[in-house]
């Protein structure tokens, strides 16, 4: 969809909202910033400072583990040869920390620690394995596995392998057997309190729970990252990101037991281009406001992805009695295959084993944008918007939307969610704006009328796609 046709068309809804009187001067503002919020092509400035292990092999300081007495045989205990190279790599400048190839290191949980000389280099071409057995973990590091912190302008690539043996942690969740107690597993691998930080190139599997998590963390890149684990490995995430800013997610692969994706509070700016997602649960922003929290999540962008036999596509899900708010979200150039929600907006998200009671709170969710999702859907209602009664979700903006069944009818479900379509919107998304059926105002008096906002020229080159779109979504 052209840029300046989507301009055209806000143009155009300022017109109709001003009328409406509905649609405040922000939310507009906020798409069309949204609008021009894209995923750059590499080289991206806020990253310069990384450096690069290719272009400047000379002058580097390799530190090997195997010269600090990692044996790499998958059997001994490799921490403490890490944790001794670590510290050597981590206080030389320019050095690189090496995870030689052909090899399996055992390593326990353990805290790489920042801040470190300039120009480290994370070169992981070996793999990396966790011990397996959940009773033998160390009691004090209980979610974590391999956790980087503090880093500032630091590479991670090589074509290693980060292994959670994750087996027996997955047999003991709550989620595989109800008899078991419902306790938190370690994390792989962990970025925290870090910035300016490049992931390229690795494959993270089997984790015991969640396989990557960026967290509290400014401008990071993570691309051309492979993230495996069973279909039926409980709260695997494949990438989650808290408390971040500025990550672009871009070429990964991933395919879990849980979210391909997951964003949650406080994080903003978060772009993903390329991604392959399947099995597993989607792409989501949430879930936010569990137990009546406050969570925010600014400005998300997904461009091009493929997702393929998942439970949700594109997800966003709150719970009952949070506060805060999901702003400015914008999925597009989708591909779905046989996915069950492919567009999912859940406000009523719960968990739990109990269930959840409505309550009046709730995360507000407003300015998302769902353009060009096409592919197939394996439930009949393709589109859900179920939003709070008392939070409703406002401003959902579909164009060029189309989700078929294999051998059914397919509809969109709406619960006090408001917003528009224009250009095909199939299943037709009449229910977004059922609650005013004025919508065709924004016709032909409101685009004579108004016409210098949108620009005198192209008003009569569009218009008639804007009216053919507006008849054939029945908004
Ligand atoms: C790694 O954990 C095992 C228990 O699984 C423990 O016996 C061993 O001492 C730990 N290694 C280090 C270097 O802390
Ligand atoms: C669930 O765990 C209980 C207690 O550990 C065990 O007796 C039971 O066989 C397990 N059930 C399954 C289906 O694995
Ligand atoms: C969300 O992040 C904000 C800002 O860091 C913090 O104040 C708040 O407690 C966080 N909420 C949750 C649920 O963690
Ligand atoms: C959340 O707030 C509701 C309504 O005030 C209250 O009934 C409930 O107990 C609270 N839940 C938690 C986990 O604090
Ligand atoms: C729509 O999305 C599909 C799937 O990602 C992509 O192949 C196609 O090029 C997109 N179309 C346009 C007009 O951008
Ligand atoms: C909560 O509200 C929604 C929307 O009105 C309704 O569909 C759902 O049944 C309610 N859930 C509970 C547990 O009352």
């Amino acid at each position: 969809m052209d840029r300046f046709f989507f301009i055209s068309v806000l143009g155009l809804l300022i017109v109709a909202h001003r009328v409406a009187g509905n649609m405040a001067c922000d939310s507009i503002a906020m798409l069309e910033e949204l609008e021009n919020f894209d995923v750059e092509e590499v080289d991206e400035t806020e990253l310069s400072k990384v450096p690069s292990w290719t272009s400047e092999r000379g002058g580097k300081v390799l530190v090997n583990v195997d010269s600090y007495g990692a044996v790499g045989d998958g059997v001994s205990d490799d921490t403490q040869a890490f944790e001794n190279a670590w510290n050597t790599a981590c206080t030389t400048p320019k050095s690189v920390f090496l995870v030689p190839p052909g090899r399996h290191y055992l390593v326990n949980a353990t805290r790489f620690k920042g801040p470190c000389a300039e120009r480290l280099v994370i070169q992981i071409d070996g793999t990396i394995v966790a011990p397996d057995e959940p009773k033998n973990w160390d009691p004090n590091l209980p979610r974590l596995w391999l956790d980087f912190s503090k880093l500032n302008g630091v590479l991670f690539q090589g074509n290693g392998v980060i292994d959670g043996s994750g087996s027996k942690w997955w047999a003991s969740s709550c989620k595989k057997n109800k008899s078991n107690p419902c306790r938190g597993a370690p994390t792989a691998l962990t970025i925290d309190s870090s910035s300016a930080v490049k992931i390229e190139g690795l494959t993270i599997q089997n984790s015991q729970q969640m396989h990557f998590v960026i967290s509290r963390s400014d401008s990071v890149r993570v691309s051309d990252v492979l993230v495996s684990a069973p279909e039926d490995s409980p709260n695997t995430d494949g990438i989650h990101i808290t408390g971040s800013t500025n990550v672009v997610l871009q070429d990964c692969k991933i395919g879990t037991g849980d979210d391909c994706v997951s964003i949650v509070n406080d994080s903003s700016n978060i772009k993903m281009k390329r991604i392959f997602c399947g099995p597993g649960h989607g792409i989501s922003i949430g879930s936010l406001g569990k137990d009546n929290s406050t969570s925010t999540v600014i400005k998300v962008v997904l461009d091009t992805a493929f997702l393929r036999e998942t439970t949700n596509g594109l997800r966003i899900k709150t719970w009952q009695g949070g506060h805060g708010y999901v702003r400015g979200v914008r999925f597009e150039n989708v591909a779905m295959e046989n996915v069950v929600n492919p567009i999912i907006i859940d406000q009523f998200y719960c968990d739990s084993p109990k269930t959840c009671k409505n309550q009046t709170s709730a995360v507000e969710i407003s300015e998302i944008t769902y353009r060009n999702i096409s592919g197939t859907t394996k439930s009949s209602k393709a589109m859900k918007f179920a939003c709070s009664d008392t939070v409703p979700c406002n401003n959902i903006v579909l164009s060029n939307i189309n989700l078929e069944k294999k051998d059914g009818t397919v509809a969109t479900y709406c619960n006090s969610a408001k917003g528009f379509g224009y250009g095909v919107v199939h299943p037709s998304a009449d229910c977004l704006s059922s609650h005013n059926k004025n919508y065709n105002a924004i016709g032909q008096s409101a685009i004579t009328k108004e016409s210098s906002v949108i620009g005198q020229t192209k008003i009569s080159e569009f218009s008639e796609t804007i009216t053919e779109g507006i008849i054939h979504t029945e908004l």
